[in-house]
């Protein structure tokens, strides 16, 4: 039973596999190779993308999927061992997830960050009760430590716009943001890009460093895939001669760090001059237009954010494969 939680599930390898299956079948459509399964979906938290992506990929393949949003027409779920449930949460994980698998073929779990302590949503706790009690192949729509599929989308769009992954200059630049979010898709976004062996460079003010775990592992991979990994506190050095720019807003790591005491950080069309030519601005939505990144930027044809929403359901009807089928 294969579980796709973590890029560590996939590591270098597994990467390179998914990015080579989502560009043939781009190409060419599997037809039916999900016939007759179920996904279960679980929705602690909201969606657009991941939600609509993951349903149609699991529809265009002949299956279909069950979504349940956590607290809005589905009990309110524990996930802490030992709990006393007295409060508003009715169910325990240690159930419900084990329930599920009966009825689906595979589940789906989103659920971010609580915000409330670092190394806490680093520790992951709600995917990883999930991964403990599922009795089925589990796969993450975004946890409080990463968002895989959002990774490997992102390398799909490079490897489209710069014909390959391995050597090329890519840019993930902090923005500002009016609350602070989750360290997910930052986390995810280096640790796929180390992996596909991109030349990486992460740029934010003092005070926003990803998880020294999260950089470590991205260590690990760059020594495994070849990728080059650099950090800076100068967003102009970072931008020079990237073939991809990646703006994302994220919350301090430090206490007396704030989101909005840098707003010269957000993005606008002057800094698209920095980059290479015909360099590509992604982003994985959704975004606040001229909080975090200006409208000139959003609506230069350097932009590609809808296509790199498009590439998440390329990449997970890849996954969905080696899930259910051991594609
Ligand atoms: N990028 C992404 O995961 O979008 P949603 O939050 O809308 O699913």
């Amino acid at each position: 039973m294969r579980h796709y939680t973590h890029i560590a599930d996939l590591g270098v390898a597994g990467v390179e596999r998914v990015l080579a299956r989502a560009l043939e079948w781009k190409r060419a459509a599997p037809g039916r190779h999900l016939d007759g399964r179920v996904l279960g979906m679980v929705f602690f938290n909201p969606s657009l993308r991941t939600r609509a992506s993951f349903e149609t990929a699991m529809l265009r393949g002949g299956g279909n999927a069950v979504v349940l949003d956590v607290g809005a027409g589905v009990w309110k779920l524990e996930y802490r061992d030992g709990a006393v449930m007295d409060g508003d949460r009715a169910e325990h994980v240690r159930e419900a997830v084990p329930v599920l698998g009966r009825y689906c073929d595979a589940l789906a779990v989103r659920t971010f960050a609580a915000l409330e302590d670092f190394d806490t949503d680093n520790a992951d706790p709600v995917m990883r009760a999930f991964r403990s009690y599922t009795s089925v192949p589990l796969v993450s729509m975004e946890s409080a430590r990463e968002h895989p599929c959002q990774g490997l989308a992102d390398m799909l769009s490079v490897h489209e716009h710069a014909g390959a992954t391995r050597g090329v200059p890519v840019t993930l630049t902090w923005a500002p943001h009016i609350k602070p979010l989750p360290h997910a898709v930052p986390n995810s976004f280096l640790l796929t890009a180390a992996a596909a062996g991109c030349e990486v460079r992460i740029a934010h003010p003092p005070g926003f460093e990803l998880h020294r775990s999260v950089v470590a592992e991205a260590e690990a991979l760059a020594a495994a895939s070849g990728a080059k990994l650099s950090f800076t506190h100068d967003q102009d050095a970072a931008l020079a001669e990237s073939q991809a720019v990646y703006a994302k807003a994220w919350g301090p790591s430090a206490q007396n760090a704030s989101v909005s005491a840098h707003p010269d950080w957000m993005l606008t069309r002057e800094r698209l001059d920095r980059l290479a030519p015909e360099a590509a601005f992604l982003h994985c939505l959704p975004l606040r237009r001229n909080v975090e990144v200006h409208d000139s930027v959003l609506d230069h044809p350097l932009s590609k954010v809808v296509g790199n929403a498009g590439n998440r359901f390329d990449v997970q009807r890849v996954l969905l494969d080696m899930m259910l089928n051991g594609g």
